[in-house]
């Protein structure tokens, strides 16, 4: 990207166009603390699909014009523009918090376009290589102390400093190791921290994208694209907790779930009739293992065709749903993008009426293959096919489905990729998969989210693999095809810490691991450090060991169903911060460098995490691990299980035997827990617990029917709790809601 001299800039509204002698930039203003630096080498006119409505709110900014020069000033952001489209990005008092880097990459290793030409055509995957010229560039100066945070799933570590990552929403049934450049799904986001200032960026563009975060060079990192615009928000605050905020006030906020959809799911790709279902479900109560659905994976369908019962294996329609449902199961299915080509099938014959599928480069209908053989794509950018697929949802709901999980949508295809070219739209206009590729699994999502709102009028659980920025708005999301090994164990925590810190605060893995054989040790340490994640479920694959919790003896089912029970009393506190995080955005799962950014110990700390601001976990997360160690930030801690108090800013080691996960509750909060059930809705939440953690302690509360919508309009309730010479204070911040009964308390 060429830019030359700056020649002038003129302001129209919040925007600023800054004219150069190759290409134009706009800044635009979007609040004093995010600005948008759009530079459209590719359309002027571009509506995003992560960020939806105007975000703009009107703010006094100054520009001043010196020669070659602009400078932008908002009372919380300097930004100067000048020759060659060179930039910083100061706060108020002037310190430098990001510049662009006007040296030359280093381009040892990288391929030449020529080169990726001829490789591609020899049907190399390319994914990973560094090449010399990105179409879009943007190169920033980087500071030896820099860490990078969020960017989604992304494998490895909390700290992405050092790696380089793509952006193309990517099916890996392989084991995923920890440099991998891309998985299921796309959030170009990052946070950068260095010493004395936080950051966002958010590179608002689909097609496939590139983020070397000081993997090539300790002196730059960069962003790269292979079509688009370069099309960044920067955001800045005084920590990351406020660069979160903006980001989710930028792109949406998880909605407030169903209180049931927190608990426990067990699954199994291959549980082959209702027979298995029915039985799992049995030993579920039988074991006294809390539960709230077996959840239907593809072998529900009759021949892997979408929105169709496989009554041969799966009974009459309804029948299976209905029985489960006396015992408290929720139903939650599968569904996948790729439509059955198949003549008298209703999805096919309706979306090939009316056009709703992709076309190939000939404008004829794209087919390639997923689970039911051939295949073709709902062009889900469109309304109308949102609004088809939305619709189609209605007979499994009315047979008693209650939450769908969206999967395949990278989309995934098993007889090549889909090539660039495969005709897609984004509402009306014409495009193509390039653009498509990362967002397919957004607008999937959306379709989802909107049938199951306007069918069942309550607050959907839509579950999806693949998604872009944004999607959170309409989706939870699990991590996609892990594996039964310890380093997958390993990676949970930074990944959904990180997801978290993308905007995902509804996020999970599979417990005990996807493909591969888990083992007793193995899956007790997996369901310790998920207990306190949002999407709770254990499943594996089809060929697997079964894995539900009694295939492996007594001993397992027990420590197992602890830690199921301890979720399932926890959940007041986990629903609480999801209470929260429609306001703040902030995740329940959280990083400690989240909560003390100062303390150099918690930069690259991989294997703990805090949940909220008072609860501190650190599992096991290695094979043969019976003690580990602990760091304590600032503050005063109380061990969950033993009651022993320790001053923070340091390191402990602590006990941690197979049955025990260490949890570490902070002095002077004050934690909710409901009774134990079975599932949620076997008995009313009628009376809550506070853990009161000190002789003077705080805490706040949420409670509403934990359905539908009407908390919306008022009906909720919000708790304030004060702790003090030995006597609780209640404050009703907002009532609206039936109160509890009883109001217990418990001193650790
Ligand atoms: C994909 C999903 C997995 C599912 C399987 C069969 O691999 O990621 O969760 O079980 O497809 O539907």
């Amino acid at each position: 990207m060429e830019f030359g001299k700056l020649l002038g800039a003129k302001t129209i509204d919040n925007r600023v166009e800054i004219e150069f002698e190759k290409q134009d930039v706009v800044v635009q203003i979007i609040t004093d603390e995010i600005l948008r630096v759009l530079v459209p080498c590719w359309k002027k006119d571009y509506k995003s699909v992560a960020i939806e409505g105007n975000p703009s709110i009107p703010c006094d900014f100054q520009i001043e014009e010196d020669e070659g020069a602009v400078q932008i000033k908002t009372a919380s952001v300097i930004l100067n523009i000048w020759d060659d489209f060179g930039f910083v990005f100061t706060d108020k008092y002037k310190d430098e918090i990001l510049t662009s880097y006007e040296g030359q990459r280093s381009l040892e290793g990288a391929l030449s376009d020529e080169a990726v030409g001829l490789l591609e055509a020899e049907g190399h995957h390319l994914s990973g290589a560094k090449r010399v010229n990105y179409k879009i560039q943007q190169i920033f100066r980087l500071n030896e102390k820099e860490r990078f945070y969020g960017m989604g799933d992304k494998t490895g570590f909390l700290n992405k400093r050092g790696f380089a990552y793509e952006n193309w929403n990517s099916d890996i049934p392989q084991i995923h190791h920890e440099n991998m450049p891309a998985l299921y799904k796309s959030i170009p986001f990052v946070i950068g921290k260095g010493p004395g200032y936080t950051y966002g960026l958010f590179f608002d563009n689909t097609f496939h994208s590139y983020m070397d975060m000081g993997k090539e060079s300790t002196d730059y990192f960069f962003y790269g694209a292979d079509d688009g615009n370069l099309d960044m928000y920067f955001m800045t605050g005084e920590c990351i907790a406020d660069v979160i905020e903006h980001y989710t006030y930028l792109t949406g906020r998880s909605p407030l779930p169903q209180l049931w959809t927190l608990g426990y799911h067990q699954c199994r790709w291959g549980y082959a009739s209702e027979d298995d279902i029915r039985t799992v479900a049995a030993k579920m109560r039988q074991n006294k293992i809390p539960c709230e659905s077996i959840q239907y994976d593809i072998d529900y369908m009759d021949g892997y065709r979408v929105f169709t019962w496989n009554e041969k294996d799966y009974g009459p329609k309804g029948q299976l749903i209905s029985d489960l449902k006396k015992d408290g199961f929720k139903a939650v299915c599968i569904i996948d993008p790729g439509v059955k080509v198949d003549e008298g099938y209703f999805m096919y014959d309706q979306g090939i009426k009316m056009d709703y599928f992709a076309r190939d480069r000939d404008d004829k209908v794209y087919v390639n293959q997923v689970w039911p053989g051939d295949a073709v794509y709902p062009d889900f950018g469109r309304e109308a096919v949102r609004n088809w697929w939305a619709t189609s949802h209605k007979e499994l709901v009315s047979l008693g489905m209650q939450g769908i999980w969206n999967d395949m949508n990278e989309p995934a295809s098993f007889n090549g990729p889909l090539p660039l070219d495969v005709k897609f739209h984004i509402e009306n206009r014409l495009t193509s998969h390039a653009e498509v590729h990362n967002v397919y699994g957004h607008f999937m999502s959306m379709a989802t989210y909107q049938g199951m709102e306007e069918i069942t009028g309550k607050r959907p659980l839509v579950i999806t693999r693949a998604c872009y920025a944004g999607t959170q708005k309409y989706a939870a999301v699990w991590t996609g095809d892990n594996q039964s090994v310890w380093s997958h164990l390993q990676m949970l925590i930074p990944q959904i810490c990180n997801l978290g810190m993308s905007g995902f605060a509804i996020a999970g893995t599979d417990i005990g691991g996807f493909g591969g054989d888990t083992n007793p040790e193995l899956l007790i340490r997996w369901v310790q450090a998920a207990t306190f994640c949002t999407f709770f479920r254990n499943h594996c694959a089809k060929g697997q060991k079964l894995q539900e919790p009694w295939q492996f003896g007594e001993t397992v089912v027990e420590i197992y169903r602890k830690y199921i029970e301890l979720h399932y009393r926890f959940l007041p506190y986990i629903y609480d911060l999801l209470f929260e995080s429609q306001i703040t955005g902030l995740p329940v799962m959280r990083p400690l460098v989240l909560q003390y950014e100062n303390d150099e110990n918690t930069y690259n700390l991989n294997n703990q995490f805090m949940v909220g601001e008072n609860m501190l976990v650190a599992p096991i997360v290695e094979q043969g691990m019976t003690k580990r160690m602990v760091y304590l930030p600032d503050g005063n801690w109380i061990n969950y299980w033993t009651k022993e108090r320790f001053s923070g800013k340091k390191h402990i080691i602590v006990d941690a035997p197979i049955d025990v996960l260490p949890i570490f509750i902070k002095v002077g909060s004050i934690i909710p827990m409901y009774h134990q059930v079975q599932y949620v809705g076997e008995k009313p939440y009628d009376s809550l617990k506070l853990l009161v953690a000190g002789d003077s302690a705080w805490g706040s509360h949420y409670q509403d029917n934990g359905e539908d919508f009407a908390y919306l309009d008022g009906e909720y309730n919000l708790y304030s709790f004060t702790y003090e010479n030995g006597e609780l204070d209640v404050d009703m911040l907002h009532e609206g809601y039936e109160k509890y009964k009883s109001i217990d308390i418990e001193m650790i």
